[in-house]
């Protein structure tokens, strides 16, 4: 079947269309278009996302985006429509909810509620001639809002283990790059600091502290890393460029280090066999490449989606309400957008 997604939980607007097949033990996915608009530049002002501009923008946009869309594709080929139903930004996730309701009533197809995070999830399925995962697997997401280990017993079936306890790691990482002066959103530009900080030394002379790393769960704490940058920048002044690729090394060393041993904690503990990488922090070279060296040591399968489908995107949305309808919770026109939408 074909499903068109729309996906407006944060800042991006975005809608696609994907070709479904398979069932829940093996589904399969097509890209056949996709079409987004991020308004990251308009929020930058801000040093973050500003939920009443994030509305007024999706508005505006999701009629365009719509219509550059479907002048390549026909109306009556689509089945479904999948949109976001949580979590995310509440004002901005009705945008997207309204939208595909009169939508869904115009063109006659069912509308699916969809949750943004099963869509970071099954991301990497998005891919062409992909593996299948075996199960169980752990899924780590880390995002600007998100950063969870889940055990993902099949798809569809999913635990939080892992949460942050308080900044997520893409928050983080946004911190820590407007505390040394660099733009939002700050993840690529600390990860291009810290590369050139890399090419200088392995291990960076700013040393950070690894959060949580020996506590027996598998919980998550950021902020504590970001006030350490925070005191250390407001020490040095003024930082020279060495200083800046050295603060953004050794952050991102200590980030890498705590969410790969959390990680492999939990796929030693649920004796998970494949490992997926959700979320627009996946992005990261040095973690890309750090959790793929690890999952080769480990014989562990890595699922990682590819740059397209790990920000935020409407593929992901239309794959995961591929799922949600596969399990049979189709078409429940009256739902709600829920901020805090739980897996
Ligand atoms: O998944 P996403 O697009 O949106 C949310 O659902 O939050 O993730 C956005 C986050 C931002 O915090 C951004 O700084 C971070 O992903 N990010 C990165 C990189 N590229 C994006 N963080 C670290 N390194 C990167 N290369
Ligand atoms: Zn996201």
């Amino acid at each position: 079947m074909r499903i068109l997604g729309i996906e407006t939980s944060c800042d991006e607007t975005a809608i696609s269309i994907v070709e479904c097949s398979g069932n829940i033990a093996s589904p399969h996915f097509t890209i056949i278009d996709s079409i987004i608009n991020s308004q990251a530049s308009l929020h930058a002002q801000y040093g973050g996302v500003f939920p009443t501009l994030a509305k007024r923008e999706h508005i505006k946009n999701l009629p365009i985006l719509l219509e550059t869309l479907m002048q390549k594709h026909d109306q009556k080929n689509i089945d479904a429509i999948a949109v976001t139903q949580g979590p995310g930004l509440e004002p901005a996730l009705w945008t997207g909810i309204v939208f595909a309701k009169e939508l869904g009533a115009q063109w006659n197809v069912p509308i699916i509620p969809t949750n943004h995070m099963e869509g970071h999830i099954i991301s990497p399925l998005l891919q062409a001639h992909q593996e299948e995962v075996r199960f169980p697997a752990i899924a780590l997401l880390i995002s600007g809002g998100h950063t969870q280990l889940i055990k993902v017993s099949s798809w569809g079936h999913y635990e939080i283990i892992g949460d942050t306890k308080d900044d997520a790691v893409g928050e983080a990482f946004d911190k820590v790059a407007r505390i040394l002066g660099l733009p939002y959103p700050g993840g690529p530009h600390i990860s291009r600091h810290a590369a050139l900080g890399r090419v200088r030394h392995t291990i960076s002379p700013f040393a950070c502290p690894r959060p949580m790393l020996h506590s027996k769960d598998y919980h998550f704490s950021f902020s504590g890393l970001k006030t350490h940058v925070l005191y250390a920048a407001q020490k040095i002044g003024e930082p020279t460029p060495e200083e800046v690729e050295d603060i953004a090394q050794g952050f991102e060393d200590a980030v890498t280090e705590v969410l790969t041993k959390k990680t492999f904690k939990a796929i030693e503990d649920t004796g998970a066999c494949s490992l997926i990488i959700g979320g627009g922090v996946v992005a990261n070279t040095h973690i890309r490449e750090t959790f793929t060296q690890l999952c080769k040591e480990h014989n562990i399968s890595l699922f990682l989606p590819t740059q397209e489908a790990s920000t935020d995107n409407a593929l992901m949305i239309a794959a995961a309400g591929y799922i949600t309808y596969l399990k049979g919770n189709l078409d429940t026109t009256d739902f709600k957008a829920d901020g805090n939408l739980a897996l």
